[in-house]
């Protein structure tokens, strides 16, 4: 989704914001922009529908600048196009802005404040720069001030860069739910929506709370509320560093990724192990989690599929009851909440709006919450009273996998930890199971060549396609079947198997692919009758079966795992399917179309 990158400093600004721009493309945007304050002190604007790439051809790079913020535009309010891509200028052109976010009461402000100023195109973020501009014309205040009273005014998520033309040694700031951070340097100060834009400059960051405002010189922070009050905080470093996000001799981000995954599993094994060499986490946690009579998942795509997942992790071997929620739907059809809660929110980017809202929700509540996330430091890893880390680094590409595998993780992690506090650590031996999952991961990677050939045979000239299963099987189909779609724009849905017969079947022709996946005992012999059911209408059956449970007919076999752990293997060849269908297609796999990888708008 939309990304921020200011500078303020000695350096070229054009590269260091173009830099920023390209390390943010993975977020998914639609047009892109820069302005910069040349050395004496006049404005550049710089903005292009399409990639980066393209806008970069147009930036003069001879200009000499120092100042500039830039940003990356994902559509919500009007379409893609160069007059609603950012950065927007008040109708003086005094002012300068870039924005991620929604703005709820534009219309009003439009109407309230701006009187006969026509803005240039149709974004709810170009309303704010004229009401800046209009502000401090009226009122005759200082930018700054000017900045101040718009904030008051305007309701919704926010994260602002601002320049104004009268002070262009100055860069000002402001955060409202939307992410925004402060990078620190010799010489120089940054803000950016996502540490991984400025990691070339610097590790040293302060955060930003909702409702402060900021104002950077190359060489001073100030942090203050929007009333006006100091506020002081500490820097801290990113653990981060600049070659985690480069994908190095891969040809994308997403084969990458998909073959970190056996990496990931043990590294998280690793980390959440104590000195007796027994999963653990913490004392608190483990304590609230014990006292809880229910658990809620909140999440969102793929997040929510990994979700659908720990459910029977966490029911059979920890035997607490689980439900799990859209986050996007939690609101609108609320469970019937019991005694003693527990709120578990998955999300891999920690910023995704949706889930932040029931978030917020819950703790009005006063529930206890847990954050499991790939990123430290994120909005929801801040606001819940716990997090757990997936320590999968940094996942680039928009289609998520090694996220969705340590989620599934990580919740095996806390189920083992709560079985052996109940004593049902007999269940399982969680610890070399996940190595033995590890292991398959591995294996089918190294036949990744036949899933190329699955997908060929497949996949290759379909306009549809349909993924089944039962139980673990059902949801390892939704998450392969949202892999598919989401990158190669074949329609594919996730079928549980038996459901199919009640009225999806009908759109069952003669070579729609049916690809199902067969792990577990109790189901399997039920799903080969699912099988029959579509191959005699004519579908193309592809099998994903499990070792002991597989047929010397069936098209591809998974290294033989614990039951329970069987979707960590199972959605490989999944990923893998999605991937080379996407590669044989011509398409970009790391950067799908209309997506966005971190979704901050509700
Ligand atoms: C976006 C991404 C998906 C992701 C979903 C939830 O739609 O494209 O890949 O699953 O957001 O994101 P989260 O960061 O909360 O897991």
């Amino acid at each position: 989704m939309c990304g921020i990158v200011g500078y303020i400093g000695e350096d070229a600004v054009q590269e260091v914001l173009m830099y920023g721009l390209e390390k943010l493309e993975y977020r998914g945007y639609d047009s892109a922009g820069i302005f910069i304050f040349d050395q004496k002190n006049q404005g550049h604007l710089f903005k292009e529908k399409g990639n980066i790439a393209h806008l970069r051809k147009h930036i003069d790079f001879n200009i000499p600048a120092n100042v500039g913020i830039g940003h990356t535009r994902w559509a919500t309010h009007g379409v893609p196009s160069v007059m609603n891509a950012h950065p927007h200028q008040s109708a003086d052109g005094r002012f300068t802005l870039v924005h991620n976010g929604v703005i709820e009461n534009y219309l009003e402000i439009k109407d309230t404040y701006l009187g006969n100023i026509e803005g240039k195109g149709n974004t709810d973020s170009e309303i704010v720069v004229q009401l800046i501009a209009r502000l401090a014309d009226k009122q005759n205040l200082s930018g700054k001030e000017a900045f101040r009273e718009a904030l008051k005014i305007v309701k919704g998520s926010y994260a602002f860069a601002l320049l104004d033309a009268n002070t262009p040694n100055v860069l000002y700031a402001a955060k409202n739910k939307s992410p925004l951070l402060i990078g620190l340097g010799e010489d120089f100060n940054v803000v950016v929506s996502d540490a991984m834009a400025s990691l070339q400059q610097t590790n040293q960051y302060v955060e930003i709370e909702d409702g402060e405002m900021i104002t950077l010189t190359k060489d001073s922070v100030v942090i203050e509320t929007i009333d006006g009050e100091k506020v002081i905080r500490d820097s801290y470093q990113a653990e981060l560093d600049a070659s985690d996000f480069e994908k190095g001799t891969h040809s994308s981000y997403m084969i990458k990724e998909i073959e970190e995954q056996a990496a990931v599993i043990r590294k998280i094994v690793q980390h959440y192990q104590d000195a007796e060499g027994k999963l653990s986490i913490p004392t608190k946690l483990r304590k609230n989690l014990m006292d809880a009579d229910r658990i809620h998942i909140v999440a969102c795509g793929t997040s929510y599929n990994a979700g659908w997942v720990g459910k029977p992790l966490l029911e059979n071997i920890a035997e607490i009851p689980v439900e799990v929620h859209l986050s996007s739907e939690f609101s609108y059809a609320p469970p019937l909440i019991s005694g003693k809660p527990f709120f578990i929110f998955l999300t891999q980017s920690g910023e995704t709006a949706d889930s932040r809202q029931v978030l917020k929700m819950i703790r009005k509540w006063d529930y206890p919450t847990l954050t499991i996330t790939n990123v430290a430091g994120s909005t929801l890893s801040r606001e819940a009273n716990d997090t757990l880390l997936l320590h999968a680094g940094p996942e680039i590409a928009v289609a998520s996998t090694k996220a969705y595998t340590a989620q599934i993780t990580v919740l095996a992690v806390v189920a083992d930890v709560l079985a052996r506090e109940k004593g049902l650590e007999k269940k399982i031996n969680m610890i070399p199971e996940l190595g033995i999952a590890a292991n398959a991961i591995e294996t089918i990677i190294n036949e990744k060549n036949r899933i190329s050939e699955l997908a060929n045979l497949y996949l290759e000239d379909t306009r549809n396609a349909f993924y089944i299963g039962r139980g673990l099987d059902y949801f390892v189909s939704m998450e392969s079947a949202l892999k598919l779609k989401e990158i190669s724009y074949i329609q594919t849905e996730g079928f549980a198997a038996g459901e199919l017969k009640h009225g999806t079947i009908a759109l069952v022709e003669e070579g729609t692919p049916v690809l199902a996946f067969i792990t577990q005992e109790s189901s399997a012999n039920h799903t080969r009758g699912n099988i029959e059911e579509v191959r005699s209408r004519g579908a193309k059956t592809c099998v994903i079966a499990m070792e002991g449970l597989a047929l010397k007919t069936d098209q591809f076999i998974l290294p033989k795992t614990h039951p329970i752990l069987a979707p960590l293997v199972a959605v490989i060849p999944g990923q893998l399917l999605a991937y080379y269908a996407t590669l044989q297609r011509g398409y970009d796999v790391d950067k799908p179309r209309n997506l966005a990888k971190s979704v901050t708008v509700e």
